[in-house]
Parts: C-alpha cells; structure tokens; sequence
C-alpha cells in the first residue's frame, strides 16, 4: 500500500514537472487607439562596433516615431561568446550604453541565440542582470501577453543537432538543456498547448533560428520538421527571427 502511493507520488511529481507551463508575462498597451507596436533587433552585442550603435540611433528615432510598447530581442545577443558571468561588462557595454535613446526605454523580451549559448547562457537569464538594467528580461522559452497579440518565445538553439555533435571548436553551455530530447519534446508540447489554448487575435512566435531561409545559414530543417507543422495547425500568423544577418520577408503558399 505504502509502496503503491509512493509510486503515485513519483508519478505526479514527473506529471507536475513535465507539464510545467511557460512564465506568462503581461504587456498593456500603451497607446489610446488601442494598437501594438514593437521593435525587434537581432544579433547585435558588439560593444558598439559593426554599426550596433548607428543601428540603435535609428532604432531610436524609429521607436519614437511609432510610440512603441517594447523591443524584442531575437538573440545572438553578445557576440562572440554570449557573457562570461552575470558581472561581464559586456552587458552594458553591448546594451545599457548602446541603446539610450528615450524610445528605447522600455521592456526588452530575449530569447538565446547560438552565440549566447557559447557563454555562460545562465548568466543572461539571471535576475541580477534585470537589476542591473530593468529593461533586461530574457528567458529560454515564455509567453507575452500584449492584449491584442500573444508572442510565444521559443528557444531554438537545443534544436539543432550539429551543435550537439559537431561543435567545432565552440564548447555550448547545455546546462538546463541536456538532455536534449526531453527538453525539446516538452518545450514543443508547451509551445502547442500555448497556441492551443490562446484567444488572442494575434498569434505571433519569436526564435533565434530562421525556419526558412534564403540566406547564409538556409532553412533549420528541424524547425522545419517539428516547430512549423505546430505553427501551421494552430494558425500562427507569424514567425520572427535572427541568426541569417539579413532581411527577408517570406509568405506561405499554403493558405
Ligand atoms: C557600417 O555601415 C557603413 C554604411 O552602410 C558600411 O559602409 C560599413 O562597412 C559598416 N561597417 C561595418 C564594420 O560593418
């Protein structure tokens, strides 16, 4: 008897902590007309240099001009290995003095980036940073609800197999991750059950890596495999990334 509710017990506590939902973070609009602007930047933390800052004045000007409510932040956030601790000054070399314009005061939502996860990746998702610059909220996977639009943060770095087995010379900080199967199998169940459940009008989902992609890197056929088919059924109305260094703007030719 004793023996069959403590296997009860270990069968809810796997139940609780693989079921475990994504943090859900609330947004409001901040405009009167009721609508929803935002930036977003990708593969940027260079201190500065490779335009980072020219690019962040106009980001600036930009925001202003739209009256936007928050920027989102695709990863590859500090090149060229993620932080080295939470106390790496890269953080406000790369961010808090990059990006000062008024306009850009606001919440920044980021996910990882490949780059990211060649550092200490813990260090990016550490509260001490959102101390250090309140601005700072970045997380693996999370959802923000913004009223009008939900936006679902994935992590897509853990879905790509080569970094697993065939690192080169970078060494990935795959705490929190390994193993990978599970973490990819409950974050995909996660990210469905999100989109499910969602009522907003709009559905939009943020990763590092492009799904389809005309550009240097192409498409992540693992994506393409196992993300897409669970944007598609549950009518995600888009898909914003980083990782190809370059603009493009695809359209699906199913629907
Ligand atoms: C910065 O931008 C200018 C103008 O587009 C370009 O000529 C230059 O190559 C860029 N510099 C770097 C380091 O990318």
């Amino acid at each position: 008897m004793g023996r069959q509710w403590l296997i009860w017990g270990m069968v809810l506590l796997w139940f609780v902590s693989v079921s475990a939902e994504l943090g859900r973070f609330e947004q409001p609009i901040n405009k009167v007309d009721g609508s929803l602007s935002f930036l977003v930047v990708g593969d940027w933390g260079r201190r500065g240099a490779f335009n980072q800052s020219q690019v962040a004045f106009q980001m600036g000007k930009v925001g202003e001009k739209l009256d936007i409510g928050f920027v989102v932040s695709t990863g590859d956030n500090f090149y060229d290995n993620g932080l080295t601790s939470e106390l790496d000054t890269a953080f406000q070399d790369s961010f808090t003095n990059v990006y000062t314009a008024n306009s850009l005061q606001k919440q920044w939502y980021s996910v990882l980036g490949n780059h990211d996860y060649r550092g200490d990746a813990e260090a990016q998702l550490s509260p001490l940073l959102r101390q250090i610059d309140t601005r700072w909220l970045c997380l693996r996977s999370f959802i923000v609800n913004a009223e009008l639009a939900e936006i679902i943060f994935v992590d897509t770095t853990p879905f790509v197999e080569t970094y697993f087995l065939d690192p080169e010379d970078h060494t990935y900080d795959w705490r929190g991750v390994s193993p990978r199967k599970p973490y990819i199998t409950n974050l995909l169940k996660d990210v469905e059950c999100t989109l499910r459940e969602s009522t907003a009008k709009w559905k939009i989902v943020v990763g590092h890596h492009a799904i389809r992609s005309v550009g240097h890197h192409g498409d992540t056929q693992e994506l393409v495999t196992h993300l897409l088919p669970i944007l598609k059924a549950n009518n995600v109305d888009f898909y914003i990334n980083g990782h190809d260094h370059c603009l493009e703007h695809m359209s699906d030719t199913d629907r």
